[in-house]
């Protein structure tokens, strides 16, 4: 039996011939660029970012932050979630954290997010609901301020920002993150939000160092988002 691409049927094979003609054009591209440039990172990966963010296509990690190859470690799920009981998320904080001696972990939410959207409106998407259901905690626990806000404010995106910050909490209560600051491992959390209309990236103005600075910077981020009727961000 034949498994190849060319045993497809002619619309899959069209898009798959796509992708490794891509592929071959940018390893050129690479090359050209600088002739040891795979050598280099078959040898090994230095990154100094960890980026966890949607899983969104429009918000591409090394794209948005202008990284090529080798300097981003990247996790993404639907709607950018810091969950305590996600191995595959703490494995890749673990191993971020205390194998690679990563500087920096990134949490990038995004507007118009779609798992956001989906929680807030109540669709039922079978399992992703089971996911999502954070976002549905988070609005329940804001609920009345978000309702509160001036008519015309898209709370959606309001919840978009609360959810970066709440993740980043989430992250700062993680093993990985916490044994690090003990042990003073030089590590930085920061939360960020990016505009799908002008894919420009914004801080939310959480960035934090340790974890005795993690619940009140937290804390204020959230205070800050509800009182700003627009968002955070320009
Ligand atoms: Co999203």
């Amino acid at each position: 039996m034949a498994t190849g691409i060319s045993a497809m049927p002619k619309d899959a094979r069209r898009d798959l011939v796509k992708i490794f003609s891509h592929n071959r054009e940018w390893a050129a591209r690479q090359r050209e660029a600088d002739p040891h440039f795979f050598e280099k990172l078959a040898h090994a990966q230095v990154p100094e970012f960890l980026w966890i963010g949607c899983s969104d296509s429009r918000v591409p990690a090394n794209e948005i932050i202008g990284l090529p190859a080798g300097e981003v470690f990247v996790h993404r799920n639907v709607a950018n979630l810091i969950s305590l009981t996600d191995f595959n998320c703490l494995s890749v904080i673990q191993y971020a954290v205390e194998i690679l001696h990563i500087r920096h972990i990134i949490v990038c939410g995004h507007y118009g997010c779609g798992g956001v959207k989906a929680a807030l409106d109540g669709l039922d998407i079978g399992l992703v609901n089971n996911w999502l259901s954070p976002i549905n905690e988070l609005y329940e626990i804001h609920g009345e301020a978000l309702r509160a806000l001036p008519p015309g404010v898209a709370s959606g995106d309001k919840v978009c920002e609360l959810n970066v910050i709440t993740q980043v909490r989430n992250l700062c209560r993680s093993a990985p993150v916490r044994d690090a600051w003990r042990k003073g491992q030089q590590l930085a959390v920061h939360g960020l939000i990016y505009g799908l209309q002008d894919g420009i990236l914004h801080d939310l103005n959480v960035n934090i160092v340790s974890s005795a600075m993690a619940g009140i910077v937290c804390r204020m981020g959230i205070e800050r988002i509800l009182a700003t009727p627009e968002r955070v961000v320009g």
